[in-house]
C-alpha cells in the first residue's frame, strides 16, 4: 500500500513539475508577444487598447464588392469570404494635430470606391477615442462598406528609443507595417495628406500587375532634375534618377518579409526586420527626409524589387509649383493627391486647399455634383493666379469622372428598387 502512495505521490509532483513548465513557456511567449513597444510607454489604459482588435466588424461586408449592376448582390457573403479578399487593405499612421486631415483621407477613400475597404489606423493613444468616436457617426450605406482596426504607435523594443528620437514619433511607423501586421499579404500604405480622387481599388489592382521581384510600388519623387532633392542634395544612394516619393506606398508584405535585401553593410543580403536598424546607424548623420531616405536606399540597392507607378498616382505641389510636369498626369488628371508640406492648410497653394476643403465639407450622402464638384470648381476658379492653380483642370478631371459614375449607380439603384 505504501508503495502504490510513494508512485501515486510522485505522478502527482510530476505532473505538477510538467504543468509548471508548460506555463513558463507560454509566459516566455507572451513576452516574445510583448517585444513591441509602445511609443508612450505608459500603462495601456483599459482593454478597448489591445493591439489589433477588431473594433467592429460589419456582417456580409465580402458580399458587397462587385455589385456593378446588382449581378453579384445575390451571392452568399461566406462563399465569397472564402474564395477572394476583396478588400483593399489601407494603412495610415497618425499624430499629433492630424486628426481631421486623416478622417478627411479616410472619406476621400469611401466615396469614391465601390468594393470594400478595410482601414489600419496608427494613432498616438490620445486620438483613438475621436477616430472611433469619427468613425461612428459615419451613415450606415457608408459604414457596411468598411471595416477599421485601430494600433497604438510601437517600435522594437530594443532600439525604441533611437527611433522615436531620430524623426517625429510616428514618421518611422511605416517601415515596421510588415512586421506589426504579420499576417496581412498586402497594404496600401498613406501619408495623412492623401486625398483619393478616384475608386481606392484602382490603385489596389496594381498588386496585379507585380512581376516575380516586386514587393512594393511607389512614385518618382520628382520629373524634373532640375528641381530633384536627391539628385542635387542627398548624401546617401537612392533610387533612380530622382529618387522615390514614400506618401503613397504598395506593398506586398508576404513578399517583403520574404525577402533577402542587398546592402552595402554586409556581404550578404539581409532580412527586413534585421536591415532596419544597421541601415538607420550607417546613415543617420547623412538623412533628411527620414524613413524616405532608407527606402531610397534600400531599393537603390534592390532596384528590381520596386514597380515604379507614375505621378498621377502621388501627385504633388513639386507637380505644377513652377509649371505641369507631371506628363500622365496632363492625360488622364490626378488620381491621387498628396498635399504634402501643409498645403491643405495654409495659403501657399490655394488650389491644393480647395480640394481638399471641399471634400471635407461634403455632407456624406448627397449629390456629389451638386454638393461636392461645382462648390470645388467654382473656388478653383479663384485660384488661377498661382501655376498649380492653373492646373487645377487635372485635379478635377479623373474627379469627375470618379463622381459621375457612383452618381449613375446610385440612380441605378434607386431605379431598380
Ligand atoms: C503577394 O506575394 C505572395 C508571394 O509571392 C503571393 O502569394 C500573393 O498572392 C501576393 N499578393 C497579392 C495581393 O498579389
Ligand atoms: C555622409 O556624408 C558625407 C559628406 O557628404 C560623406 O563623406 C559620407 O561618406 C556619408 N556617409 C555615408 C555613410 O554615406
Amino acid at each position: 500500500m505504501r508503495c502504490y502512495l510513494h508512485a501515486f505521490l510522485l505522478c502527482v509532483a510530476f505532473a505538477f513539475f510538467s504543468l509548471l513548465y508548460v506555463f513558463s513557456q507560454l509566459a516566455a511567449t507572451l513576452e516574445d508577444r510583448d517585444e513591441w513597444r509602445r511609443v508612450d510607454d505608459g500603462a495601456p489604459r483599459g482593454s478597448g487598447h489591445d493591439t489589433g482588435r477588431i473594433l467592429r466588424k460589419t456582417p456580409g461586408l465580402a458580399g458587397l464588392g462587385d455589385r456593378e449592376g446588382g449581378l453579384d448582390s445575390e451571392r452568399s457573403g461566406s462563399d465569397a469570404e472564402q474564395h477572394k479578399d476583396e478588400r483593399s487593405h489601407l494603412a495610415v499612421v497618425a499624430c499629433g494635430s492630424r486628426l481631421e486631415e486623416t478622417l478627411t483621407m479616410l472619406k476621400s477613400a469611401l466615396l469614391f470606391s465601390r468594393k470594400p475597404l478595410h482601414f489600419y489606423i496608427f494613432a498616438e493613444d490620445e486620438l483613438h477615442d475621436g477616430f472611433r468616436d469619427a468613425l461612428d457617426l459615419w451613415p450606415r450605406t457608408f459604414q457596411a462598406k468598411f471595416t477599421f482596426t485601430i494600433y497604438p504607435i510601437t517600435f522594437p523594443k530594443e532600439n525604441a528609443k533611437e527611433w522615436k528620437k531620430l524623426f517625429k514619433p510616428c514618421a518611422s511607423q511605416r517601415l515596421f507595417l510588415p512586421l506589426i501586421l504579420k499576417e496581412v499579404d498586402s497594404l496600401l500604405y498613406v501619408d495623412t495628406d492623401i486625398l483619393f480622387l478616384q475608386p481606392v481599388e484602382n490603385i489596389w489592382a496594381l498588386l496585379s500587375h507585380f512581376n516575380a521581384n516586386h514587393l512594393a510600388a511607389m512614385a518618382p519623387e520628382h520629373e524634373e532634375p532640375r528641381i530633384g532633392w536627391y539628385n542635387r542634395f542627398a548624401r546617401h544612394p537612392y533610387y533612380g534618377k530622382t529618387g522615390i516619393n514614400s506618401g503613397v506606398m504598395l506593398m506586398n508584405m508576404t513578399r517583403i518579409r520574404e525577402k533577402f535585401f542587398k546592402n552595402d553593410m554586409t556581404a550578404f543580403p539581409l532580412k527586413w526586420e534585421e536591415i532596419l536598424m544597421p541601415l538607420l546607424q550607417k546613415y543617420k548623420l547623412n538623412i533628411t527626409w527620414g524613413d524616405q531616405d532608407l527606402l531610397n536606399i534600400i531599393f537603390y540597392h534592390n532596384p528590381e524589387s520596386l514597380y515604379v507607378f507614375p505621378c498621377q498616382w502621388n501627385y504633388r505641389p513639386d507637380h505644377c509649383i513652377y509649371g505641369s510636369n507631371c506628363q500622365q498626369a496632363e492625360q488622364e488628371g490626378v488620381f491621387i493627391l498628396h498635399g504634402n508640406r501643409g498645403v491643405y492648410h495654409n495659403d501657399k497653394q490655394p488650389a491644393f486647399r480647395a480640394v481638399y476643403e471641399a471634400i471635407k465639407k461634403h455632407p456624406f450622402g448627397e449629390n456629389m455634383e451638386t454638393s461636392l464638384l461645382q462648390p470645388l470648381e467654382a473656388s478653383l476658379l479663384t485660384t488661377t493666379n498661382s501655376y498649380c492653380g492653373r492646373a487645377s483642370h487635372l485635379f478635377t478631371k479623373r474627379l469627375k469622372q470618379s463622381i459621375s459614375s457612383v452618381q449613375r449607380e446610385k440612380t441605378m439603384e434607386r431605379t431598380s428598387r
